[in-house]
């Protein structure tokens, strides 16, 4: 099976660049699943239903989230009720919403997991055993997506290593920027540093520039908006076998918006 991981989606600019792309990738790579990152769908910050909506339109089967999951105060509320939205499952105990999720592609069970680095970002239980504990529950399901959602490439690389064997893929997330060293790891894991961002190409991260570098240069508060201009699309797909679980291959994709058109 196919399975197709979009990272995170930055505002209106990425959903609309999913809805006008989406449909051509998923010709051209006959996906079995389609994930995405929609931690900062809603104006960058956070996922409101309608941006969920939207994206589930646009052919999103889940949406995983991370550091931004409660920025919104409505997604605490509408979370509860949508088992295709997965928040970071090491949140503490009695957080809204659900850690990880089980779908049925191709007459499997696949586990979805989201679960959140620590260094430099916020206390959470421990990602390592959060997941240990949540393999344990599921010890028949050999079809487990992992998105790792941390700022550090150590930490990134110390959990694929520490899963690796045990889940058919660790995608990274959270900096934004696609990485180049995707593989299948000894044991059939398929890694990724990071998926990389799906919105406005010329900002930083997706945020206007211009709040960001005044930020840099200031040290003062900056209000931030997602940045105009072209898009971009990046993510990740891999070939999962249909029995065993193992990654077969993993290969990282990108779109880019032509500077003056509306096609990728
Ligand atoms: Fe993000
Ligand atoms: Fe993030």
């Amino acid at each position: 099976m196919r399975w197709l991981f979009i990272g995170d989606v930055v505002g209106d600019s990425g959903v609309t660049y999913v809805r006008d792309v989406l449909p051509r990738l998923v010709e051209r790579l006959r996906p079995d699943l389609v994930v995405a990152n929609g931690e900062n769908a809603t104006a960058g910050r956070g996922l409101r239903r309608r941006a969920a909506e939207q994206l589930y339109d646009a052919g999103v089967e889940f949406i995983t989230l991370g550091n931004h999951t409660f920025d919104q105060k409505e997604t605490e509320t509408f979370i509860e009720g949508d088992a295709r939205i997965v928040r970071p499952a090491n949140y503490p105990e009695g957080t809204p919403g659900r850690g990880f999720t089980v779908c049925r592609v191709k007459q499997r069970d696949v586990l979805i997991i989201s679960v959140m680095g620590r260094t430099y970002l916020s206390s959470l239980d421990c990602p390592f055993r959060t997941v240990d504990t949540i393999l344990a529950r599921y010890p028949q399901v050999r079809h487990v997506l992992i998105d790792f959602h941390a700022e550090t490439t150590s930490e990134k690389q110390a959990f694929a290593w520490y899963v690796a064997g045990r889940v058919s893929a660790v995608i990274g997330t959270h900096t934004h920027v696609l990485t180049a060293d995707e593989r299948v790891l000894p044991g059939g894991t398929a890694y990724i540093t990071d998926a990389g961002m799906t919105g406005p190409r010329d900002g930083v991260i997706g945020i206007q520039r211009e709040a960001v570098i005044r930020k840099f240069l200031t040290q003062m508060p900056v209000k931030f908006g997602v940045a105009p201009g072209a898009r971009q699309l990046c993510g990740v797909w891999m070939d999962v076998d249909d029995d065993t679980g193992r990654a077969l291959h993993v290969e990282r994709v990108q779109i880019n918006e032509a500077e003056t058109g509306s096609g990728g």
